[in-house]
Parts: structure tokens; C-alpha cells; sequence
């Protein structure tokens, strides 16, 4: 998470991981969202919560350029309006029908959400591309110890003696989401053996967690 006075940057899912027309839930620190992309390509972060009786708008549905509730088929734009009310499809929905919804920027492969207004963009992260995402149950600290290196001011974590890989982790209570960053020239090989070392970081950070318990 980077943070400045007006708000934070959350790194919540790579972008391959949500194709056009998909919905999935992620976390901020804000709580939770469903993370959804449009038909066109464009990614958006809307509260987790249908305004009509509360069902999470994660397990909904994208058509077009809207999320729809499964519940009852209200849908919404990426603006958070509801824009379709299935079971009055004359009535223009009232402005006041609208989920909260969270600016959203992509780089380097990952979809960025905001919680506040924060002034500046996500960190540029060089020539990093992401590899996989994991999740451990640790916390940060637990991770750096079994990575050998503290987050710099971008949130990365380096891997002692593997240069080639960075972490970018998100503290989400007592589990940590991961997203294993690697250098854009990296081979097959190398890859192969950074998603296994992010494992094995994975398992020493684990296997502290339980020790500090
Ligand atoms: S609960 Fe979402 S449309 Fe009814």
C-alpha cells in the first residue's frame, strides 16, 4: 500500500487476472470491493454491497459496460449509478440508487485501487512485470524476515540472493497477498524457479508466523 496525505494506492490483482466482463471481490483497506472490467477493457472498483438488499455485487455479472446483481438484476455503472432495474424496465433509476465506487489506475500489470484521493499514482515500477499472485498466512513483517529484506519506499521486498525477484505485499488482517514481481527479460527458466522461490519464501514466512503465535 502507498500512501500520501490525501490517501493510498491498494495493488489488489494482476490484469491478466480480470479479463473484460469479469467480476471478482478484492480487498482494500477501505473493505471489501468487486473489482470488475467492462466489456471494453476498462477496469473498475465498486463497494461489494447492492444497495437494494445487501447481496455482493462480487458474485454478480458484467454485460456491457455495467455490473449487474445477481440477486435481482439491478445494474451499475462504472460511475456507481443504477442505470436497470429489471422489474421496472420503464422507470429511469433515481440518482440516489448508486454504490460507492474507488478510482482505479493499471501499470506494470497490476490494478491499483484508491482509498481517499491520494495526489499522486501508483509507484512506476520500472521494468518489473507480475508473475503470479499467492497468498500467505503471515503478516508483512513475517515476510520480509523470511525474505532477508525490509519493503522499500515502493512496497517491494527483495529476495536475498535471487535480484531478479521483487514482492509486493498487502496485509489484508492475518493473511498477506502477494504479488511476485519479476524483470521483464527474465527466461522461462527463470521464471519457473521465482514463482518456487516465492513458495518457499511463502512457507518460511508461515512456518515464523506460527512460531510467534
Ligand atoms: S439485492 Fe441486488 S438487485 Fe436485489
Amino acid at each position: 500500500m502507498l500512501s500520501d496525505t490525501a490517501g493510498s494506492w491498494t495493488p489488489v490483482a494482476l490484469s491478466a487476472d480480470l479479463p473484460p466482463a469479469t467480476v471478482l471481490p478484492a480487498w482494500t483497506p477501505a473493505g471489501s470491493i468487486a473489482l470488475w472490467r467492462s466489456q471494453s477493457g476498462r477496469a473498475s472498483a465498486s463497494s461489494d454491497r447492492c444497495p437494494h438488499r445487501g447481496m455482493r455485487l462480487s458474485h454478480g455479472f458484467v454485460r456491457g459496460e455495467a455490473l449487474s446483481c445477481i440477486y435481482h438484476g439491478w445494474s451499475y455503472s462504472p460511475a456507481g449509478g443504477c442505470i436497470r432495474i429489471p422489474a421496472h424496465p420503464d422507470l429511469v433509476p433515481p440518482e440516489a440508487i448508486r454504490v460507492a465506487v474507488q478510482k482505479v489506475e493499471e501499470s506494470n500489470g497490476l490494478i491499483w485501487v484508491a482509498v481517499g484521493q491520494p495526489a499522486t499514482h501508483p509507484p512506476p515500477l520500472g521494468d518489473l512485470v507480475p508473475l503470479r499472485s499467492l497468498t500467505a498466512e503471515a503478516g508483512i513483517a513475517a515476510i520480509e524476515a523470511a525474505a532477508g529484506a525490509k519493503a522499500d519506499a515502493d512496497g517491494l521486498v527483495s529476495v536475498a540472493d535471487f535480484p531478479w525477484i521483487r514482492l509486493l505485499p498487502t496485509q489484508q488482517g492475518d493473511r498477506t497477498l502477494i504479488h511476485v514481481m519479476i524483470e521483464q527479460a527474465c527466461s522461462i527458466a527463470d521464471r519457473i524457479a521465482a514463482s518456487r522461490i516465492a513458495e518457499a519464501v511463502r512457507r518460511q514466512a508461515e512456518a515464523r508466523q506460527k512460531e510467534a503465535a
